[in-house]
């Protein structure tokens, strides 16, 4: 990481928020951005959050919910969070689903994805790696979720989007993208928010 990265990073609006409220990443404001404006984890609610290392989605889910569940999974590993269930593993390994399934015992309300690849610097190749995530993750949505929960999901915008949109619309109630305002503004990422699952009808299993 070069010297100018690391400066743009310390004059970040939301970096530095994040650093003065003890959150672990910038991310944890998209969450809060999104959850404002279209009310997707309510207290109570038992969570999934895919692709959480930091742990600053976690961290607001945690809030959200109050003494509700929050199950966390990244590849990577993730500090403790009090009040939250870590998994280290591959959402791209069927063993992973398997072990997420053991620990929530039964359907959750709301899954969450903020999974993202490494970035090469091939914008086709991100962007096919970003949708395949997106793909998994909209898979375990369709596993995990009672009828009537939320999921939300960040893929890069380009080529495959517009059809991967297309198949989650069948699933849910109501599909937005949303952008939130602590994206970066260069970014290519957008948000799909699914409001009301409709349930794991055999028409829904399209991916
Ligand atoms: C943008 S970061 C998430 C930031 C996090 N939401 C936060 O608020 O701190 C994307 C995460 O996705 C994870 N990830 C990428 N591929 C994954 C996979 N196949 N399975 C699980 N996690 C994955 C990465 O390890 C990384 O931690």
């Amino acid at each position: 990481m070069g010297k100018n990265w690391v400066l743009q990073k310390k004059r970040d609006h939301y970096y530095r928020m994040a650093k003065r409220e003890n959150y672990r990443s910038r991310a944890s404001y998209k969450l809060k951005q999104l959850n404002d404006r279209a009310h997707i984890i309510r207290r109570g609610d038992s969570v999934i959050d895919l692709g959480s290392s930091p742990g600053g989605w976690s961290q607001v889910a945690a809030e959200l919910t109050g003494d509700g569940i929050v199950v966390a999974v990244d590849i990577d590993p993730m500090i403790p969070i009090k009040g939250v269930k870590f998994i280290q593993g591959d959402m791209l390994q069927e063993e992973t689903m398997e072990r997420i399934e053991e620990v929530v015992e039964g359907k959750v309300d709301v899954v969450i994805s903020d999974m993202a690849p490494n970035i090469s610097g091939h914008y086709s190749y991100d962007q096919a790696r970003s949708v395949e995530l997106a793909e998994m993750a909209l898979r375990a949505a369709g596993r995990l979720l009672r009828p009537g929960g939320n999921f939300v999901v960040k893929v890069f915008q380009g080529d495959l989007f517009q059809t991967y949109l297309k198949t989650v619309r069948k699933q849910f109630r109501s599909v937005k993208v949303h952008s939130p305002k602590a994206s970066r503004a260069a970014s290519s990422e957008v948000y799909v928010v699914c409001m009301g699952f409709l349930g794991g009808g055999k028409d829904n299993q399209s991916i």
